[in-house]
């Protein structure tokens, strides 16, 4: 029996393995469906064995993983990271809202390869890309997923072509030709850097990355359940994200039905997801539904932003076409869609910096702004455990950090200068975030 098996969400139809998958184009031959979900014939009594074991990475768990040969594995020891425990959001919900909860973070910034959670999909992309044969590939991304592809296709000898919107970080474009991949920067916003990405698969029949609901990235992705099974012993009860297209909790959701059969008791979390205020379709879709008591098709009404103007590149996904697999989720978990104050992100990323001593990237940022904007909204209970997905450390965006500069004093001579005590910029760290 093989070890696993592509199955058509739209139509049930069964595609052997990604050496057929990709040679039908990645689309469901029969209903012509790009939407396929990979199921295993292996014994889920296997994966409550692995995570009693310390993984390397997220290979750990191979035989849920579509890869038929270990030999093949491209890794830069990506997707085994920290859950750390985060006292002082805890103790700050405790003292302004009298709630007792468990607050974590998932600290994607640790990832090997670029220090993102697009990490561990470039990995297995790469990987099968070395099993199946694959030489050329091509891909549309904000910058993470980008500057992934770029590394870990590099790594596995295959050509990388990466369409980037014109908003895209210069760190992200920098890596990427570095790495001697091509990068095409398109004139244009992602959505527009995505259909230039689709002519150029179609004109040179090349394979493109099919999106928020590629197989590859949501079967990567989904480990972060296991993971969570592994360090949390359980699921939270709260998820907090920033979202862009949504491959997270997309990924989260089939980890969990995966796992359901011999993990009944495995729910999913609340799902609250964030956006900054300057590009928010998904809030703004989510917020006009619950005016109107989430009508029937709810999820299909959506608003397109062109050319969003956002600060965070990476979250600049102004047509949500994933939305509406999103929102179902969402709802089923009983979350919702959060806004936050985009002009607040070095605020947040100062109190970060100076109560955990890390330097988080702003998609990471919008995630904390995120948890504060929950607490406000009395989104977040008495006695849950509330994870924050971090998932971006601040390499690739040096603005960002160059807005975190505040201790500096200009001096002339030794008596312009004073020690200080690093405990006196504490209130104010806390009070910016409070206005
Ligand atoms: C750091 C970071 N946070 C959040 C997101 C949004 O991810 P998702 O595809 O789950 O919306 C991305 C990618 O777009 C990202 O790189
Ligand atoms: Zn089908």
């Amino acid at each position: 029996m093989s070890k696993y098996y592509l199955k058509c969400v739209q139509c049930g139809y069964i595609t052997p393995d990604f050496k057929t998958w990709f040679s039908q184009n990645q689309i469901c031959p029969k209903c012509g469906s790009k939407h396929s979900e990979v199921w295993y014939n292996t014994d889920y009594k296997k994966l409550d064995e692995l995570i009693k074991h310390y993984p390397d990475s997220f290979w750990h768990y191979f035989d849920f993983l579509p890869l038929e040969s270990d030999n093949n594995i491209v890794s830069r020891h990506e997707g085994a990271i920290p859950i750390e425990q985060w006292s002082f959001l805890e103790k700050y919900a405790q003292e302004k809202y009298g709630l007792d909860i468990k607050v974590f973070a998932y600290r994607n910034d640790l990832n090997g390869g670029t220090g993102t959670f697009k990490d561990v999909a470039a990995s297995l992309a790469a990987s099968l890309f070395r099993e199946n044969g694959v030489k050329q590939y091509c891909v549309a991304s904000t910058g993470n997923t980008a500057t992934a592809y770029g590394l870990y296709l590099s790594l596995a000898d295959v050509n990388a072509s990466i369409f980037i919107p014109n908003n895209a970080l210069k760190a992200s474009e920098a890596m990427i030709s570095a790495y001697g991949q091509q990068v095409f920067r398109v004139n244009g916003d992602y959505a527009k850097a995505k259909a230039v990405a689709a002519e150029y698969a179609k004109k040179y029949n090349i394979l493109i990355s099919t999106g928020n609901i590629d197989p590859i990235r949501v079967e990567a992705k989904k480990t972060m359940i296991f993971e969570w099974m592994r360090q949390l012993k359980g699921m939270p009860d709260v998820y907090i994200q920033a979202v862009s297209g949504g491959t997270g909790p997309i990924a989260m959701d089939k980890g969990l039905r995966e796992v359901s059969a011999v993990h009944p008791e495995l729910k999913m979390p609340r799902m609250l997801l964030v956006q900054p205020d300057q590009c928010d379709p998904m809030v703004q879709a989510w917020e006009k539904a619950e005016k109107n008591g989430f009508p029937e098709g709810f999820e299909n009404e959506y608003p397109t932003i062109k050319n969003p103007k956002t600060s965070v590149p990476t979250l600049a996904t102004g047509e949500p076409a994933t939305y509406p697999i999103v929102a179902k989720l969402v709802r089923k978990s009983n979350g919702t869609f959060v806004r936050m104050r985009e002009d607040k992100l070095p605020d947040y990323g100062k109190l970060v910096a100076f109560e955990r001593k890390i330097i988080l990237g702003p998609a990471s940022a919008v995630c904390i702004a995120g948890f504060f904007e929950s607490l406000k909204k009395g989104l977040i209970k008495n006695g849950e455990r509330v994870l924050l997905n971090t998932g971006e450390g601040v390499r690739r965006a040096p603005d960002y950090v160059n807005e975190m500069i505040y201790t500096t004093k200009k001096v002339e001579c030794v008596d312009d200068c004073k020690p200080h005590d690093m405990n006196n910029y504490r209130e104010m760290l806390w009070n910016a975030i409070e206005d």
